[in-house]
């Protein structure tokens, strides 16, 4: 964080300009769309990934004040801090460096080679066992190769890696062994993964930064006794249990053997921890070398990040978008939907990233927040959605800002992959344009006479079929979706989150909302049982 006195956001005097701005008269996104209107195209690239913000509310003054407010909050000093490795995660008194974690190559490395050499060795380390489970080599109590791996963890600790493995399988990257996760303490969850699988032919892999997560210590607990009630000797299935944590001691409390027991550490958050090892199923899914290359892809939005200008520094220009919408234009959510159906698990990804990061009201200084933070994140893949919620995003009384997400090059070889891959890819465009630009009252009128329909059922009608569109949206290209690209995705809207967190003055690598629940529950446990 900058080192000056911290000024809340709304003192700042772009504040107030963007204020003043947003007030005026803003021209609407129809007129802002008209190839007059604008000086220059607005799309912006970087790392396989294109940016299009052109159905944003945004005129010329509005983003350079916006990035005039960046500047005025420090987003650069604070980005080099973070690179740094200093300790910007002020109530924890530690750095935030899973930038660390994707550039352990990297030579002269900002956060220091000592980091870059722990890293290094326990990349190698968990590369090294998912080639060999890959390889059918990680043998179970009774000498019979893993053929099925579950992952058991929750929150960060489940995720990213779900979201990442489910994308790398159905874009067609072979999986010799197969993944599962399992994260709900709901029994019938671990029950149905466990049913479809064999007892000797199974490892699990538990991942949990604490160790001390209660749902994932009852999953451990449950899968352990699966092993001891299908005859396997406890001795020796522990050989069947791998642990993925920054808390060693308390996995080989648990009897989980030290060559198979992963580490990270506490400068790395839950939510930010898939390029760890926690990544670790995801290794095993898609092989060291993709997982080498999911990093690489990371650390090129990383670079782009920290080096590039503000106005071309897509992160940047992204978080100010949604500091626009839900700051001054009053939009309370933001609303993802990708369409490649490989990216199902992108939402609940970044739910937690966005909101378990930025859903906070107290400022680093301690003073309350007076001002939006995080919004409500919501979505699910978009062809799906346009059949289900899309009418409130059409015709609803609430602003849904939107991430619409699109990848340019389809993975299928079906005959009409390239039909399918236009349908998805047009249904999209449409979407967004219609949105932005509606329909108004002639507008409506006209179509529904084109319509055929008789001059009374038109008046009658015109009401209900006009769209008031203006309802702003980005545009997110993927060239492809590869390990590459799915890594600079990820790592972009880390680094929208972190700009954020400073120009919201707050600290978005805690999560102190999640504690009081989890206290409960534990003097619960301690309880004696209801009646
Ligand atoms: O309760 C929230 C949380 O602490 C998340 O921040 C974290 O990702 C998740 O629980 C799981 O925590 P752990 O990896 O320590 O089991």
């Amino acid at each position: 964080m900058s080192k000056t006195a911290f000024v809340r956001p709304e003192q700042r005097p772009c504040w107030q300009t963007l204020q003043r701005l947003a007030n005026d008269t803003l021209p609407d996104l129809e007129q802002l769309l008209r190839p007059s209107s604008r000086a220059k195209p607005w799309c912006f690239d970087a790392a396989g990934i294109t940016l299009d913000i052109s159905r944003q509310r945004v005129n010329e003054e509005v983003f350079q004040t916006l990035l005039q407010l960046a500047h005025e909050s420090g987003v650069a000093e604070s980005v080099q801090a973070m690179f740094s490795g200093d300790p910007i995660n002020t109530t924890e008194r530690r750095p935030a460096l899973h930038v660390a974690l994707r550039g352990s190559t990297k030579v002269d490395p900002p956060w220091g080679t000592d980091i870059a050499e722990v890293v290094q060795a326990e990349l190698k380390r968990f590369l090294a066992f998912a080639e060999q489970v890959r390889a059918g080599q990680w043998l179970g109590a009774t000498g019979k190769p893993i053929t099925d791996v579950v992952n058991l963890g929750i929150g960060g600790s489940d995720l990213g890696p779900r979201m990442v493995v489910r994308a790398m399988r159905i874009s067609g990257l072979a999986q010799p062994v197969r993944v599962h996760f399992v994260s709900n303490a709901d029994a019938l969850a671990l029950q149905g993964v466990l049913q479809t699988l064999h007892p000797e032919r199974t490892g699990f892999i538990i991942q949990s930064k604490s160790f001390t997560t209660p749902e994932t210590m009852l999953l451990a607990q449950s899968a352990r006794r699966w092993l001891s009630d299908a005859g396997l000797d406890a001795s020796h299935s522990g050989r069947q249990l791998v642990a993925v944590t920054a808390q060693a001691p308390l996995a080989a409390a648990l009897g989980i053997p030290p060559e198979q027991t992963f580490h990270f550490w506490d400068w790395v958050g839950g939510r930010y921890s898939v390029w760890s090892a926690i990544g670790l199923p995801v290794a095993i899914a898609m092989g060291g070398q993709a997982f080498t290359e999911f990093l690489a892809g990371a650390h090129d939005m990383d670079e782009h990040a920290r080096t590039a200008a503000p106005a071309l520094n897509l992160p940047v220009i992204m978080a100010l978008m949604g500091v626009w919408n839900g700051n001054f234009l009053g939009a309370t959510n933001l609303n993802i939907a990708p369409y490649a159906y490989a990216l199902a698990g992108f939402v609940p990804y970044l739910q937690q990233l966005e909101m378990e990061s930025n859903g906070k009201s107290t400022h680093v200084d301690g003073s309350p927040v007076q001002v939006q933070t995080a919004p409500l994140i919501w979505g699910g893949l978009g062809i799906e959605a346009q059949h289900a919620y899309f009418q409130l995003i059409h015709q609803g009384a609430v602003m849904v800002p939107m991430d619409f997400i699109g990848v340019r090059k389809t993975q299928s070889d079906l005959p009409l992959a390239m039909e399918h891959h236009q349908m998805v890819l047009q249904n999209m465009q449409a979407q967004a344009q219609a949105l932005a630009v509606g329909r108004d009252h002639e507008q409506t009128l006209q179509a529904l006479r084109l319509e055929g329909l008789s001059e009374a059922e038109v008046q009658r009608l015109t009401p209900f079929r006009i769209y008031p569109g203006n309802n702003p949206s980005s545009m997110i290209w993927l060239d492809a979706l590869t390990p590459r690209t799915l890594g600079a995705l990820m790592a972009m809207y880390e680094h929208k989150v972190f700009v954020q967190s400073v120009i919201w003055g707050i600290n978005p690598f805690d999560q102190w909302g999640v504690e009081l629940g989890k206290t409960l529950l534990s003097q619960m446990k301690a309880a004696p049982p209801l009646a």
